[in-house]
């Protein structure tokens, strides 16, 4: 079973997918800290990052390693555990640009599939898993909220880590990064046409689980 969550920065599809994969015990596959993880190296290679060649080869030198520690996804690059770093403002702002290039988005998306061939059940979440990673999911999500909400939620997490960032600032890089995933030619930001779309600006994080564990229900009793 694949279920798909995509949706903007801040409507909580990360939190969303790892209650759900628990309550389902089924894995869950954050798809942004892989674009993350990729950033990070090839912001400590030095490299152009709008060099599209290098950053797959980025991807083909390094050593990723995807794990699942105490309900979080846990990233090691060639062994090191980088999965607080991945979380930078910088490492943030640069990942518009692996996001943005075709191959090394094919490369990421073939890691996906493979990933999810391993695992009997998962949820996985992104930007385009139920459009171009998974366009066959069992069940396809789309969250969204408001930016003033999403900048909200983003700044209690910035916080929490003695980050302090004004809620200007975090909106504002907010609305830019939703305007680069909306834009891009490959693998944009957009609810596949079969996706159910949930509103979580006024929902709590129970709330919305809620709802996503009914539409699997149903979808579950309609199948059987
Ligand atoms: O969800 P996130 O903020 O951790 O995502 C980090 C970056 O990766 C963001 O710029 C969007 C991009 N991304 C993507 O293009 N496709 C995905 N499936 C997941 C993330």
């Amino acid at each position: 079973m694949i279920i798909t969550i995509d949706g903007p920065a801040g409507s909580g599809k990360s939190t969303m997918a790892r209650l759900l994969a628990l309550k389902l015990s089924a894995s869950f596959l954050d798809t942004g800290a892989m674009y993350r993880a990729v950033t990070l190296a090839a912001m400590q290679a030095g490299i152009d990052l709008s060099d599209q060649d290098k950053l797959l080869g980025v991807i083909q030198t390094n050593k990723f390693e995807f794990s699942v520690i105490d309900d979080k996804m846990s990233i090691r690059i060639n062994g090191l555990d980088v999965t607080e770093q991945l979380r930078s403002p910088q490492v943030t702002a640069n990942s518009r640009y692996i996001a943005s290039a075709p191959k090394a988005r094919e490369k990421l998306v073939q890691m996906q599939r493979q990933f999810a061939t391993t695992r009997q059940k998962i949820v996985t979440e992104g930007r385009d898993q139920g459009t171009v990673a998974f366009p066959d999911a069992d069940i396809k999500f789309y969250l969204t909220a408001d930016p003033a909400a999403r900048a909200l939620r983003r700044q209690a997490e910035l916080r929490a880590k003695g980050d302090d960032q004004t809620l200007e600032q975090i909106q504002k890089a907010i609305e830019e990064r939703d305007k680069s995933d909306r834009n891009r030619t490959v693998g944009p930001l957009k609810p596949a046409d079969d996706a159910v779309i949930i509103d979580t600006t006024d929902l709590s994080i129970d709330g919305v689980v809620e709802k996503l564990l009914s539409c699997v229900k149903e979808k579950c009793l309609k199948e059987n």
